[in-house]
């Protein structure tokens, strides 16, 4: 393994060349912190927001989704608080021009900064949300927000939901979708960056229930990494402090993960109370109270949300797959979950005559409904199974001389790298099979 100080140049390397992800408007010499998915990240992503929802929706009986809008009315974010206090204390060099959080390092060890030698401004508020204006006639413009978190769609939305679904507590809220916040240190690649996409799950529970809803979402949710292959020992549970907790939520535990620049937040599990229906209550002057048929009474639900991020996800399940192996040549491999990993199966035919390009094609036709599989003909065998390797395929399938005699093919396995003589008929169901059998190296 190459040591943690490189293995996150190694990972943003291998992305590029692989088609992972890629800086956004390249061509034009990129945009800070922007990052475009490429055609293995996609899938990447799409599997993982669907191994997300699958586990929080579609598997439950109790969470629907929803697909609320970006662009909401300004006064959501007066009522959640984020125009008042979705802010950082910042200061300005008067030299170099750079900008800095008053209480970061920087600042605090006057690490960085000092270098030009500048003076720094008094600290001044910024506001992290990106506004825009909406309409089009000048002068009758009103300024709209970006949203900075999914879950205000769902607040907002609450009582519509769980009436026309006609919910009772306890229910859940399920939404994946784009937020932004204009960060003023993003950086580390994908995890910290001003467009990013949330999972979020806003979970309605009767009030004296809150607290024993709690915990088991922190382990569902912490679960899940393990369950798609993340190593438990680069993976905790931290509970928020008395001082670090959030004045509206009475209990938070973060996920963190170890990357390769320390342990980091993956993603928070917090009890939020009725904070939110509250003040949109408060606000909007409509009733959102729920009413509670068994004790004929109307009140708020409180809220229990584990919110995960996309592309933090996708970072994660990237470096916690990314190894090199030492051999006459060093072999990168992404130890990618079958489930996440963007093609399962890749077919070659060994040389491409006597048959074989045909034979493969015919064996990619009955694989291709029922899952990823990518055709590759082109250089030597080796080469094309490092590709794999590097695009994190679990499966390769080489069509060869002796398949035209008895309808076998070479199976081989991306984390052994062991090859087996397989009958095409049993190819399918023995992919499949493995695939969902699969696990870590070791375990
Ligand atoms: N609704 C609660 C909420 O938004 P948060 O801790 O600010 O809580 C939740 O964000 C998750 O969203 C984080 O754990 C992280 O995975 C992701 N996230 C937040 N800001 C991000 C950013 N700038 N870039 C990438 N992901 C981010």
């Amino acid at each position: 393994m190459p040591p943690e100080s490189t293995k996150i140049d190694k990972i943003v390397s291998l992305c590029k060349r692989r088609g992972y992800i890629f800086p956004s408007s390249e061509i034009y010499g990129g945009l800070s912190s922007s990052w475009d998915y490429g055609p293995l990240g996609v899938e990447l992503k799409r599997n993982v927001r669907e191994a997300w929802w699958h586990s929080t929706v579609t598997a439950r009986q109790d969470v629907v989704g929803l697909d609320a809008a970006i662009l909401m009315h300004p006064k959501v974010w007066e009522a959640s608080g984020h125009i008042s206090g979705f802010q950082d204390p910042l200061v300005d060099c008067k030299k170099c021009k750079r900008r800095f959080k008053a209480d970061g390092p920087e600042v605090k060890d006057r690490k960085d900064c000092p270098e030009c030698g500048g003076d720094l401004t008094d600290a001044r508020m910024f506001n992290l949300m990106f506004s825009t204006e909406m309409g089009v006639i000048e002068g009758e413009t009103s300024t709209v927000y970006l949203r900075p978190e999914t879950a205000q769609g769902i607040f907002v939305n609450y009582v519509t939901v769980q009436k026309t679904a006609r919910l009772k507590l306890p229910f859940g809220i399920a939404q994946i979708g784009k937020a932004f916040r204009n960060e003023i240190t993003p950086g580390n690649f994908i995890f910290r960056t001003r467009e990013f996409e949330q999972m979020e799950l806003e979970y309605f529970v009767k009030p004296s229930d809150a607290d024993r809803h709690f915990e088991p979402w922190v382990q569902e949710r912490y679960n899940w990494y393990l369950k798609l292959g993340i190593s438990p020992d680069r993976l905790r549970l931290r509970p928020h402090g008395e001082s670090e907790l959030a004045h509206y939520a009475s209990a938070c535990t973060d996920i963190e993960y170890e990357f390769p620049f320390g342990w980091s937040e993956l993603e928070g599990i917090a009890n939020r109370g009725d904070y939110d229906l509250l003040k949109h209550q408060e606000s909007s002057g409509k009733d959102l109270t729920y009413f509670d048929d068994q004790e004929k009474r109307r009140y708020l639900p409180h809220v229990i949300e584990p919110s995960a991020g996309v592309d933090r996800s996708v970072l994660t399940f990237l470096a916690d797959a990314y190894d090199e192996e030492e051999g006459d040549e060093i072999r990168v491999v992404l130890r990618l979950h079958p489930a996440l990993a963007p093609i399962k199966v890749a077919i070659f035919p060994l040389v491409k005559k006597d048959g074989m390009p045909e034979r493969a094609r015919e064996i990619e036709t009955v694989l291709r409904p029922a899952m990823a599989v990518f055709y590759d003909a082109g250089g030597a065998i080796g080469r094309r199974y490092r590709r794999q390797d590097e695009a994190g395929t679990p499966f390769c399938v080489t069509v060869d001389g002796q398949t035209t005699d008895d309808d076998t093919v070479t199976l081989r396995d991306r984390d052994s790298m062991k090859q087996e003589r397989i009958h095409t008929k049993e190819l399918l169901p023995v992919i499949q099979e493995r695939i969902s059998a699969w696990k870590r190296p070791g375990e």
